[in-house]
């Protein structure tokens, strides 16, 4: 283990020492100032205001009052950009931008749902069918049932329905403030909160708690398209009011603190040029999912002490970090790895073939969300740039965390290093990872030379904040 990550370790079973942080139940509160209070510890009035036109909108829809909300957050990235569906962990926060749903139960078997944006999101009325069928693509319902059907076909809801609960019918309404297509997770909020509400209207509380909800909603959003890593639905759930979070998935989804040194802010800053996941998947985010995949079979075919792996099918990795770790290989040998053996400058469909000694590729690779169209809708896949880019992200969060968890040093000398941290991830997801924008680097560099010490995209990127 190198140096820097033996430190990291130690800290962390330090710091879990202190506050072992439970993965807990879903809370539920009685007062807003539970979840929204400002520096100086009181509620700010614009909330409250929020959710009292909620109830008078509901009213005047359903003639009749909510009888509870459900929300669930946005979230910022820090520092750990497209390394979560490699299996790496990542360090968000979460924001008080949130979606709300207001909610009613009602005797009739369906899901009656209003937006607060009527003319955009027009009423739908859904049946209460855990096993409907998703919409066409450009849905926006979709969003909604993926949270809905990741709880209602869990296991601890059919035992339930198995034994006579039926799926509650409720009129609903929905007001987000997360920005869309803004690169801060406003389809997780959206996931998180529809699956929220059925585990509260079906009185799941008690058998689903945080971490599986969590685990329930990373395979739901997938529903709608996106080959998701689950950062976004993780930090929604799992966030703490001022914290930033450590977010490990692997052997399993844990959360950990951690301190952002004092006296900094972070100013997220909207390039205002749209990013649409799900509209770009094929040519964007899933293709860098399926470009890490083939990453790990290359060097797993080169490299991998375990098994014998001659091809794309014979390969039982799915992740770099399964791959990194079965092996023992610290992120330095993973990066001796790339470079030994990923070619640069990109593959054609033909040389991947012939490299994965594959006649079907689309076939290997099926688990992943829209892998056809991702393979009929681009002609290069650049393997080296993205790997390359993955390993020395992965270093990047875990010198910032150490940095952050480092007490010896002061806060300036702190912030210098982790602002220089933030520049290197930028400039690695322009030049290897290809997801900024122009809007993007301009932002990004008028930030800097407005005093920020360091400037980055945020999520996926190709756009938003
Ligand atoms: C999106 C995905 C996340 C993550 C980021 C990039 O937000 O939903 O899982 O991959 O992009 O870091």
């Amino acid at each position: 283990m190198d140096p820097i990550n033996a430190k990291l370790q130690e800290e962390i079973k330090v710091q879990e020492q202190k506050s072992p942080e439970m993965i807990d139940q879903i809370p539920v509160v009685t007062q807003l100032a539970d979840i929204y209070l400002d520096t100086n510890g009181s509620l700010k009035e614009v909330h409250e205001r929020r959710y009292l036109n909620c109830i008078k909108r509901f009213e005047q829809i359903y003639e009749q009052k909510p009888e509870f909300f459900i929300r669930a957050p946005g979230r910022a990235n820090i520092i750990g950009e497209h390394i979560d569906y490699c299996g790496y962990s990542v360090l968000p926060f979460a924001l008080e931008q949130d979606f709300l749903i207001a909610y009613a139960k009602s005797p009739k078997d369906e899901l009656r749902i209003n937006n607060i944006d009527m003319a955009l999101f027009p009423e739908e009325i859904l049946e209460t069918d855990p096993y409907q069928k998703m919409r066409e693509e450009t849905s926006w319902i979709n969003y909604f049932l993926a949270g809905y059907k990741a709880v209602m076909t869990s296991k601890e809801s059919e035992a339930a329905i198995k034994a006579g609960q039926k799926p509650t019918g409720m009129k609903i309404f929905i007001d987000s403030v997360v920005p869309m297509e803004a690169g801060v997770s406003s389809s997780a909020a959206f996931v998180v909160s529809s699956a929220t509400l059925a585990l509260h209207a079906n009185n799941l509380v008690d058998s689903i708690d945080k971490n599986k909800l969590a685990k329930y909603v990373i395979e739901g959003e997938k529903l709608v398209g996106t080959a998701t890593g689950g950062m976004d639905q993780t930090i929604s759930i799992m966030a703490e009011m001022g914290q930033a979070k450590y977010i490990e998935f692997n052997p399993k989804i844990a959360c950990h603190s951690t301190p952002i040194p004092e006296g900094y802010t972070f100013v997220i800053a909207n390039s205002l040029t749209p990013s649409s996941k799900v509209a770009t998947l094929t040519t964007r985010y899933n293709k860098r999912v399926v470009e890490c995949r083939i990453a790990t079979i290359l060097l797993a075919m080169a490299f991998d002490n375990e098994h014998d792996i001659t091809s794309s099918k014979s390969c039982p990795y799915k992740t770099l970090y399964e791959l990194q770790h079965a092996n023992g290989w610290d992120n330095d040998t993973v990066l001796d790895h790339i470079n030994s053996k990923l070619k640069k400058g990109g593959y054609s469909k033909s040389d991947l073939e012939e490299a994965l000694n594959s006649n079907s590729i689309v076939g290997d690779l099926n688990d992943i969300e829209h892998i056809y169209e991702v393979w009929q809708n681009n002609v290069r896949f650049h393997i080296f740039e993205r790997a390359y880019h993955v390993l020395n992200e992965v270093k990047r969060v875990e010198q910032f965390r150490a940095i952050c968890l480092e007490q010896s040093v002061s806060n300036e000398e702190k912030g210098e290093k982790l602002g220089q941290l933030m520049n290197e991830s930028h400039e690695s997801l322009k030049t290897y990872y290809e997801c900024s924008s122009i809007e993007l680097d301009e932002l990004t560099q008028l930030c800097r030379e407005s005093g920020a010490i360091g400037s980055r995209v945020t999520g996926a990127g190709w756009g938003g904040c």
